[in-house]
């Protein structure tokens, strides 16, 4: 169903069955630059010097390019996590996993805190080549993701995440003018930096948008998938036993989770000039929020779309996007969750309290899984 509404921005266009938030996910006709928009409205009123920096460095991220500039950058962040990944990264992501739940057991521990945000945050840490235990990156990604996840504009909430893109980019900068990343390994850092001339402002600011892109991406939706998933495991014992009597499922299951409590719920896109859908028109300049997580539970595709049914016939879902823009990093997001599974079926996990949800309407997640793990011999 196509509807107008005024909960995003000025006012949108909200697409929330399948079949139509796929068509525009793959379509030319939308624009995915709308990352000036939000910047340039009265909420940020007085603010549009002050947020020059953060306006610059969204603009050129690959999530907010189209056409030839977005195909060229996306095709070489392509083959550089490829190679990154490729590169003993399976053993590497094990170890930081089994590192994780061993420091849980026998004691009750917060699962998001504890396991689901330090996986993902040290594995895309490891992969470009920077300090995997570096926790600023839950602050800065926090504050991002907050300013992202606010549908109307916020100028306090720019600013914040302006900060907080300013200091994860002189971090990039840092490591990069004192030499302080791993080098000769195939590692995402040093291989961009062959790419992009270093003498260049503009070339380097386009380096920075894509490696802060990396790693807030690479974090915020990551620990969402694993935290969703071991929930909807621990508040669904049937579906918990058939995991642990079959584990072969482990796949199904990361796509039942993708599906039911998508991470990103939503993606926005501008329409380039008037097109129709059914007896709704766009016009040039529109705002078109597609509802993933509603196109993922729409009854027309799925049966039974609210339950979580890890055999369930896969029809595969939208949760990583669709088109040009298909996420980059869903091989890895996949990899790290069946890593955390496979690995936390083994133990005796109880559940100690309802789960608490975030508040961010963008990204569906929890802050609070609190789980008690018994020792358990996992290595
Ligand atoms: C469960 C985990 C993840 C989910 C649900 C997710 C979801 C998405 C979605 C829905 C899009 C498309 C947005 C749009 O069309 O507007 C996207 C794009 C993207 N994702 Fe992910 N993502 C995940 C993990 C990751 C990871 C681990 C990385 C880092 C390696 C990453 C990097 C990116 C990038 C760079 C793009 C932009 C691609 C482009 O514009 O060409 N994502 N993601």
């Amino acid at each position: 169903m196509i509807t107008w509404s005024k909960k995003y921005s000025n006012g949108a266009w909200v697409v929330d069955d399948y079949v139509t938030a796929k068509a525009i996910l793959a379509s030319d006709q939308f624009s995915v630059q709308r990352a000036g928009r939000w910047l340039n409205t009265s909420a940020n009123d007085g603010l549009e010097d002050d947020l020059r920096i953060f306006k610059s460095l969204l603009r050129q991220s690959v999530v907010f390019l189209d056409g030839s500039k977005h195909q060229k950058i996306r095709s070489l962040l392509i083959q550089k996590i490829k190679h990154a990944m490729s590169n003993e990264f399976q053993g590497k992501l094990d170890a930081i996993v089994l590192d994780a739940i061993e420091q849980l057991q026998n004691k009750p521990s917060n699962l998001i805190s504890d396991l689901a945000k330090i996986v993902p945050a040290r594995s895309i840490a490891y992969l470009i080549g920077i300090d995997p235990n570096n926790e600023e990156v839950f602050r800065w990604s926090d504050a991002i993701a907050d300013f992202l996840g606010a549908p109307i504009e916020n100028g306090q909430l720019a600013l914040q995440a302006q900060n907080a893109v300013s200091e994860m980019a002189q971090y990039f900068e840092s490591s990069i003018s004192r030499g302080n990343y791993v080098c000769n390994d195939r590692r995402i850092m040093d291989e961009l930096l062959e790419e992009f001339p270093q003498d260049q402002l503009r070339s380097r600011q386009v380096l920075l948008a894509q490696l802060c892109t990396l790693l807030f991406g690479g974090y915020e939706t990551t620990r969402n998938l694993i935290g969703n998933a071991i929930s909807l495991l621990l508040l669904n014992e049937s579906q918990y036993d058939l995991l642990k009597n079959q584990p072969e499922l482990i796949d199904d299951c990361i796509n039942e989770v993708l599906r039911l409590e998508s991470p990103v719920q939503y993606t926005g896109r501008l329409v380039r000039s008037k097109i129709s859908f059914g007896d709704v028109t766009f016009k040039a300049g529109d705002l078109v929020v597609v509802e993933i997580g509603a196109a993922n539970r729409d009854p027309s595709i799925y049966e039974d779309p609210n339950s979580f049914d890890i055999a369930r016939k896969f029809i595969p879902h939208l949760a990583f996007g669709f088109g040009p823009h298909y996420c980059l990093g869903a091989i890895l997001s996949l990899m790290e969750c069946r890593a955390v599974l496979r690995n936390l079926i083994k133990t005796n996990i109880q559940l100690n309290s309802p789960p608490i949800w975030s508040s961010n309407t963008l990204y569906r997640g929890l802050d609070e899984l609190s789980v008690t793990v018994m020792r358990q011999a996992l290595r």
